[in-house]
């Protein structure tokens, strides 16, 4: 079995199997140059060749334990008909969903046509990795949680402090459960497809879940990772997920209970700590300082050391605890992956 599905699978492998979130993407110089030739970010995730040579780029490079689909969480509301625009700079741009007619206006109905080619990705990745000799890396499907999914539809694109859905949520609790439900039912539909297609692991990116209050965290991240988690379950027996509900370690007991195979942790969370709220067999993923890995050098490595140290026996993903910068050097990278697999 592959490294990665054997740490999943509650095996306390060693040295861990080493994967980075956004590892593809703008600090890799292969990576810019395919996108200076797109119009745009969608272009890019809806042109199955670029996108899979861009999901492949990293691997050659690193052979990383994992590929992840690129893609990106903001391509579920964009099938679903909601504007979508990536702009230089500023990060996604969508019209801020407020009211009723937003809801409604959303159509499940196209979302399959519209991420074929999404599919087609993925299918291409598979059998990329066949073609190369990546017999050992696995391909990692995701999706936003519909509450990160959300926050982005009700804000109209990032934010500090998420005060608009945040106050939807608790002001008009029937219209923002409507809108969760759409994004849940989708998010299954999307996921399902996925897995259909040839991904070999499920992720879902709760980005956001620590800006809600605990009971809030309960009804909308808990909650709808636990129906998406039975629903895949049921379609697909035995395809493991990582839930990552950022910002919210101190809750990973309740992630827990979603049924998830490994739960991410975030940077500033004690990555021992919350392995001590977990059942033994339950994967950690992370949490390695993006911004450790951009300083390179002995702080990077003292901070590695301090990760491995503390998930040495236990099922484990060494990973960063949020995406790679831009103005991460390639080189930190390469010396991190020998740090990891010295064990
Ligand atoms: O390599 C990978 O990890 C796979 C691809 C991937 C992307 N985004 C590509 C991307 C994944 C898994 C994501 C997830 C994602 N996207 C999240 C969850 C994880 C997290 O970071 O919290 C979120 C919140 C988004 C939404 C998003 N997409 C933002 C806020 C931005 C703008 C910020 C930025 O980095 O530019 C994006 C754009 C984006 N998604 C880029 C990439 C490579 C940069 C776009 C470009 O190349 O022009």
């Amino acid at each position: 079995m592959k490294p990665l599905l054997r740490s999943l699978n509650g095996e306390a492998v060693w040295p861990p199997p080493v994967w980075l979130m956004r590892q593809a993407g703008r600090y890799l110089p292969e990576y810019r140059k395919v996108r200076a030739g797109v119009p745009d970010f969608v272009a890019l995730c809806t042109t199955p060749d670029l996108a899979a040579e861009v999901t492949l780029q990293p691997i050659r490079r690193y052979r990383f334990d994992a590929a992840i689909l690129f893609s990106d969480i903001l391509m579920l509301p964009w099938a679903l008909g909601h504007g979508l625009e990536y702009k230089q700079g500023e990060g996604p741009v969508l019209p801020p969903l407020r009211d009723a007619a937003g809801v409604e206006a959303l159509d499940p109905a196209r979302v399959a046509d519209r991420l074929a080619p999404i599919m087609q990705t993925v299918r291409l990745v598979r059998a990329g990795l066949a073609a190369e000799g990546f017999a050992d890396t696995t391909l990692i499907g995701f999706a936003g949680a519909p509450f990160t999914v959300a926050c982005y539809m009700v804000e109209g694109g990032g934010s500090k402090d998420f005060a608009a859905v945040r106050a939807m949520a608790y002001a008009q609790p029937a219209l923002f459960g409507r809108l969760m439900d759409v994004l849940t039912e989708a998010t299954i539909e999307y996921l399902s497809a996925q897995a259909s297609a040839g991904a070999e692991v499920l992720m879902l990116f709760d980005s956001w879940a620590g800006v809600l209050s605990p009971s809030l965290f309960r009804t909308h991240c808990v909650a709808p990772a636990t129906r998406i988690v039975a629903a895949l379950q049921a379609r697909h027996p035995g395809l493991p997920l990582i839930g990552f509900p950022r910002l919210a370690a101190l809750l990973a007991g309740d992630y827990a209970a979603t049924g998830v195979n490994a739960i991410g942790v975030d940077t500033g969370s004690d990555i021992a700590k919350v392995a001590a709220m977990l059942p033994p067999r339950m994967a950690l993923q992370g949490n390695l300082d993006p911004l450790a890995l951009v300083a390179g050098g002995a702080p990077m490595a003292a901070e590695t050391a301090s990760i491995l140290h503390a998930m040495k026996g236990r099922p484990f993903i060494f990973n960063l605890g949020h995406g790679i910068v831009p103005q991460t050097p390639p080189e930190h990278v390469a010396a991190l992956l020998e740090q990891v697999r010295a064990g």
